[in-house]
């Protein structure tokens, strides 16, 4: 779709620009930090920086465009086809504790369907990007999620909800279920780059439960133009997914129903 490559540039610039000052102050001794839905739910003043950027980039260029955004309070409702869901920095722990894993995540919906999205990473300087129907890339090379479809070769990733504490639903039961039968599995802390990694093969599978429309939207479409498949878990606990190549995927569903209709055997 030419027509959004001009947006696409414009989003690359904007990353790496707000990325560099991600960069600068990860580390930051007197960084401050609040809690939000949990006691292990963060937010850094760089999270709202960051928002603040991005939000002002999107009203100065397309000025009738909606915005779903993380920390933001003023999503605008506006009458626009186009709507752009973003997260200004996810792996918010890992920033906060100084970990060098975080992304900006940045997604365009027209009427609904994501077209476009990019994930990028500051401090690797990987850009993941996709525009639907043209494939995703990363830093130019083409993306394919690979083909595996045996567990034990599988290096898989997946997460645990803020709400660990409070909830049993909380990805405990899966994780012991599938761990033991996947070459391994990562907790790496950041959804949306745990998917661009499932679009470039590095991941073969990756689930998790209660995610936001910013922690996936841009993953899911570079998924999706890499080849992959994503599946949705649950309907009432926030974005709830599987992703990996299709064949993995199935696996993943297959593990995580059984898991299921064990639980409510042994009520
Ligand atoms: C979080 C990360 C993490 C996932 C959480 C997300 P945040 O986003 O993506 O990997 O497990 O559920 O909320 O809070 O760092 O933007
Ligand atoms: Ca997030
Ligand atoms: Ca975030």
């Amino acid at each position: 779709m030419a027509e959004f490559d001009g947006i696409l540039n414009n989003v690359r610039t904007w990353v790496r620009e707000i990325g560099k000052y991600q960069v600068e102050n990860l580390g930051k001794k007197d960084l401050f930090v609040e809690t939000k839905s949990t006691a292990i739910d963060l937010v850094t003043e760089v999270d709202r920086h960051s928002e603040e950027y991005l939000l002002e980039k999107i009203k100065e260029n397309y000025p009738e465009h909606q915005i779903v955004s993380e920390e933001s309070g003023d999503n605008r409702q506006y009458e626009s086809d186009y709507c752009w869901i973003i997260d200004p920095l996810d792996g918010t722990t890992n920033y906060a504790q100084g970990l060098p894993i975080f992304a900006i995540s940045i997604a365009l919906a027209y009427k609904k369907e994501t077209v476009l999205g990019v994930v990028y990473l500051p401090v690797l300087d990987l850009l993941f990007e996709g525009i639907r129907g043209n494939g995703s890339y990363v830093n130019g090379r083409k993306l394919n999620t690979g083909c595996k479809s045996d567990l034990r070769e599988c290096l898989l990733a997946t997460g645990f909800p803020y709400d660990i504490a409070e909830t049993e639903d909380n990805n405990l039961d899966y994780f012991s279920r599938i761990a033991p039968q996947a070459r391994g599995i990562r907790r790496i802390g950041t959804a949306t780059y745990d998917l661009a990694n499932v679009a470039a093969g590095i991941l073969d599978g990756y689930w998790e439960l209660n995610l936001q429309p910013w922690d996936v939207a841009a993953g899911i479409l570079l998924v999706e133009e890499a080849g992959g498949r994503v599946i949705p878990l649950r309907e009432k606990r926030g974005i709830s997914l599987i992703a990996g190549n299709s064949c993995v995927a199935d696996l993943l569903q297959r593990e995580i129903l059984s898991a299921d209709t064990e639980k409510e055997q042994a009520k």
